[in-house]
């Protein structure tokens, strides 16, 4: 429990601004080449909707922090997203972003991009202004929280998204099937999950704050989604190129699961 207590302090030197300059910048945010980290997640999260077998009326998205991204191809498929996350400042950032404040990150590439990839003719504006209007709630979470929400969200959600967070968030593997399980009970039995997250790293960087990452397999997260009670869909895996490894993190590669909760017996 105090290793718990150790992360969630580690996380009060979280850099927001540096996170994003270290993971959605260039090189890691090159459009030029779907090669690049980046549009392989984008393209991941738009195949998967792409199948139009998710879809339903509220989407939760588990640890957003201060992106976006993870949301650009659910956006078409839910009537409303809630965002979560465990610091203040990261949940600050997403609602100047809702508002179209000034000094936000810019997201325009990516939405531009992803409309790109959907090849449905959209105007990016469009989806931009889509996404602000169904970010309804932006709410704090703790998923080492049997109930992460607290007393928030009474009906489970009809999709999860959740990126990033959990290997991210756990001191050790037993912490993270526990996160694993807890998220969980925000979804509806049926509901649809994707996951993504990286593969063997040990630390990351936000400004001052080094993070510690509890290292995960492929075979690990399959295994942690099999013994939650999901079926997969679909897996995937990316493997970080040279000219990506750029000192911000020690990570191996990237992985996305498409998943579904078990129907109740
Ligand atoms: N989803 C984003 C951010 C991932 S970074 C992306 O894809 O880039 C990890 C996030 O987990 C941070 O925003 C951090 O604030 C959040 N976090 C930290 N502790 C947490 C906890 N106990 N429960 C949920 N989220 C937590
Ligand atoms: N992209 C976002 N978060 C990341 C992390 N912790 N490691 C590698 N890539 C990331």
């Amino acid at each position: 429990m105090s290793s718990i207590i150790a992360v969630g302090e580690s996380y009060q030197k979280f850099n927001p601004r540096a996170y994003l300059q270290n993971n959605y910048m260039p090189p890691r945010a090159d459009f030029s080449s779907e090669d690049c980290v980046v549009p392989w997640k984008l393209r991941c999260l738009a195949e998967a909707f792409a199948t139009g077998k998710i879809h339903g009326h509220t989407l939760i998205d588990i640890g957003t922090g201060p992106t976006i991204y993870q949301l650009l191809s659910a956006c078409d498929h839910f009537e409303e997203i809630i965002a979560t996350d465990y610091l203040a400042v990261n949940r600050e950032v997403l609602r100047r972003w809702v508002q179209g404040e000034p000094d936000a990150f810019d997201w325009s590439p990516y939405i531009k991009h992803v409309c790109r990839i959907e090849g449905k003719g959209e105007q990016w504006k469009e989806k931009e202004k889509k996404l602000r209007e169904k970010l309804k709630q932006i709410l704090p979470i703790d998923v080492h929280q049997p109930k992460p929400l607290g007393s928030e969200l009474c009906h489970p959600a009809d999709a999860m998204v959740s990126t990033f967070c959990l290997e991210a968030v756990s001191p050790d593997w037993p912490s993270f099937e526990r996160a694993l399980q807890n998220i969980t009970t925000l979804l509806k039995p049926g509901g649809h999950f994707l996951l993504i997250g990286a593969l063997e790293e040990s630390f990351y960087l936000a400004g001052e704050a080094k993070l510690s990452v509890v290292p995960v397999r492929e075979a690990d997260v399959k295994e942690a989604l099999a013994k939650s009670g999901y079926q997969i869909h679909d897996f995937r895996s990316y493997v970080m190129p040279p000219g990506l490894k750029i000192g911000v993190d020690d990570v191996s590669g990237v992985f996305f699961a498409h998943a579904q909760k078990k129907p109740m017996a």
